[in-house]
């Protein structure tokens, strides 16, 4: 598919902006759609057309598709970017974007959704991904979702922060449960090959995660900390405790509710990307000694290697 203009839908995001970012390299035009009053000096450049809107506001919408070619979505109300952002931008700003997709006409619509997002009954941002997805589906919108598994490096890279005090935190036990992660430069590669993937991906969901598999805390830990040469004292956060704070402290606090039951679904053990589908219509995966690496390498994780190891 030849593209000249590309739509992005929260680009001045953790994804968004590496999103941007690609397509620039790859001399596209960018149209990045942003909210009044947030900051887009990050994403400003060569090929970047900046406009504003909201979600929320379908107006807005139909101003930002107006002749692009093709449109990639990172948007997320839950991740609170804003105090007032809530789930509805998820589950009702998402529906508006499908809408004026439609009414558009845009020849190809990218979501950045979620591994497994209609597996994970009562995770409200993996329902609202799941409802997004079947909204683009009902209205015959030439869709592809792209769906990652756990980002390693979060907007707030709290791997990142514990491994330089040579630690490792992770969530629910140390060997039993493995689960599916991604590095986000890749997830940004995926999403813009999605955009400009032959036909046959429409209407497809295509997962993202390492072509080695997932992976429980143990094994991440220990390839961690094989690549950066350093010994890392874990602790986990076992089961028990993550149930106990969902029960209680998420009955007033919707976000440790979510976040709680996220885990809680995490160990049915189902949180797994299947990459076949990647490999065939997007390409390789990498492994996970490669993701681990660059990300080490751009976090600045990376001591000299001992005598004898390279
Ligand atoms: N974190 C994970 O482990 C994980 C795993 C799988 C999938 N995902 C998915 O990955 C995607 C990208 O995540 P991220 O970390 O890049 O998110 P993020 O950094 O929180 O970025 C969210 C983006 O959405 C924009 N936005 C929020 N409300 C909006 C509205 N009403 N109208 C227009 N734009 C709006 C924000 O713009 P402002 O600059 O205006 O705030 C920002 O650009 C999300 O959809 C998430 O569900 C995440």
């Amino acid at each position: 598919m030849s593209l000249e203009t590309v739509l992005v839908v929260g680009a001045t995001g953790h994804v968004g902006r590496k999103v941007v970012a690609v397509l620039q390299q790859r001399g596209v035009a960018v149209r990045a759609l942003v909210r009044p009053g947030s900051d887009a000096s990050a994403i400003e450049g060569p090929g970047v057309t900046v406009v504003r809107g909201d979600m929320m506001d379908p107006p807005s919408l139909d101003a930002a598709f107006a002749g692009v070619d093709a449109a990639i979505s990172c948007a997320a109300g839950y991740t609170k970017r804003r105090k007032s952002d809530s789930s509805d931008i998820d589950r009702v700003g998402n529906v508006n974007l499908a809408e004026a997709a439609k009414r558009s006409g845009v020849g190809r619509y990218v979501l950045n959704s979620i591994l497994q997002c209609d597996d994970a009954q009562g995770v409200q941002h993996f329902v609202d991904k799941a409802e997004a997805e079947a909204a683009l589906r009902r209205l015959g919108v030439p869709f592809v979702a792209v769906r990652p598994g756990a980002f390693l490096d979060q907007a707030d890279d709290f791997v990142a922060a514990n491994v330089k005090k040579n630690k490792y935190m992770g969530m629910g036990d140390a060997s039993r449960t493995r689960w599916s992660w991604t590095y986000t430069p890749d997830l940004a590669e995926s999403l813009v090959n999605a955009a400009f993937a032959d036909e046959k991906i429409v209407g497809r969901t295509v997962d993202v995660g390492w072509s080695t598999g997932p992976l429980s805390n143990a094994e991440l830990a220990d390839t961690i900390a094989s690549i950066t040469h350093r010994t890392l004292a874990r602790t986990i956060v076992p089961w028990w405790v993550l149930k106990t704070v969902t029960a209680v402290v998420g009955t007033f606090n919707h976000d440790v509710r979510d976040l709680g039951k996220m885990f809680l679904y995490f160990r049915h053990g189902r949180y797994v990307a299947d990459a076949a589908l990647h490999e065939a219509l997007l390409g390789p995966l990498p492994t996970k000694d490669d993701a681990v690496r660059r990300w080490a390498q751009a976090q600045g994780l990376v001591q000299s290697a001992p005598l004898g190891v390279r």
